[in-house]
């Protein structure tokens, strides 16, 4: 495929686990990617090695919105395929409204919340009409679906998914494909051990779902095999 022909995406949170594996798939199949860290990932340093040409890494931290203006004036003329927010965190997973420290139960929903809806509104005009932003989410954001465990993470997911749907209803002009992804539970380093699937097992089913809502505009909340969770 020539250079200029290549699809880009932006991928932030790309450091390591499931952001980095998104970074590698979608160079794997063409991509140009720009890929973030917040601080330097030697992972990715590897990755360029192997990509040089077609990867471009920037640093971000999302909790920091005057970090992210400054990213979105250096991509300054970028006209993106696909804006992927995959930045998380998770905290005091054990923990109940009742027994979780307060400064970990706020900082998921500035991490996993706010942030994410934040940087899609200062990087949006990156991404042309009718292309994708799509947001990592979690199964566990589903109020319908809601079971015990990961409480407080669990209503910073769905908190997140609300703030999707008032971004969906403000720029419905834009035709954009507004994806809210849930990759399943994975092993990284959040996931931990006991998960269910490997990296390998998630990621690549995760980008076909994103390849098939190219160009379909709309919000949808997804799992990786492209089916609708309910809210
Ligand atoms: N693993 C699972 O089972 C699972 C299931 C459902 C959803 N998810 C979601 O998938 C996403 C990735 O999870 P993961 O399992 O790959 O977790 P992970 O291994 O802990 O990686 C998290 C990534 O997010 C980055 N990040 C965290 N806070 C950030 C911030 N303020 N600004 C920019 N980047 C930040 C981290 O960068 P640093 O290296 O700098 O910390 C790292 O690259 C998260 O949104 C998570 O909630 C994961």
């Amino acid at each position: 495929m020539n250079v200029t022909q290549r699809q880009t995406a932006l991928i932030v949170g790309a450091s390591r686990g499931l952001g980095l594996a998104l970074v590698k798939e979608f160079l794997e199949r063409d991509w140009s990617v720009i890929a973030t860290q917040r601080t330097p990932s030697q992972e990715l340093d590897k990755l360029t090695e192997r990509f040089s040409g077609t990867l471009r890494i920037e640093t971000v931290d999302i909790a920091y919105a005057g970090e992210v203006r400054l990213l979105r004036d250096r991509l300054d003329g970028q006209q993106l395929d696909l804006l992927f927010i995959n930045a998380g965190i998770a905290r005091s997973i054990e923990a109940t409204p009742a027994t979780i420290d307060e400064v970990d139960f706020l900082s998921m929903m500035l991490v996993n919340s706010l942030s994410p809806v934040r940087a899609a509104e200062i990087l949006r005009d990156l991404v042309p009409r009718g292309n994708v932003i799509a947001i990592m989410t979690s199964e566990l954001g589903s109020i319908t679906n809601a079971e015990d465990g990961w409480q407080c993470y669990s209503a910073s997911k769905a908190a997140l998914n609300m703030l999707m749907k008032k971004f969906a209803s403000r720029y419905a002009e834009d035709a954009y494909a507004l994806l809210l992804i849930a990759p399943g539970w994975v092993r990284t380093e959040m996931g931990g051990n006991e998960a269910t699937l490997s990296i390998e097992e998630s990621i690549p089913l995760v980008v076909d779902t994103i390849n098939a809502n190219l160009g379909l505009p709309g919000l949808r909340y997804l799992d990786r095999f492209n089916r609708i969770i309910p809210w």
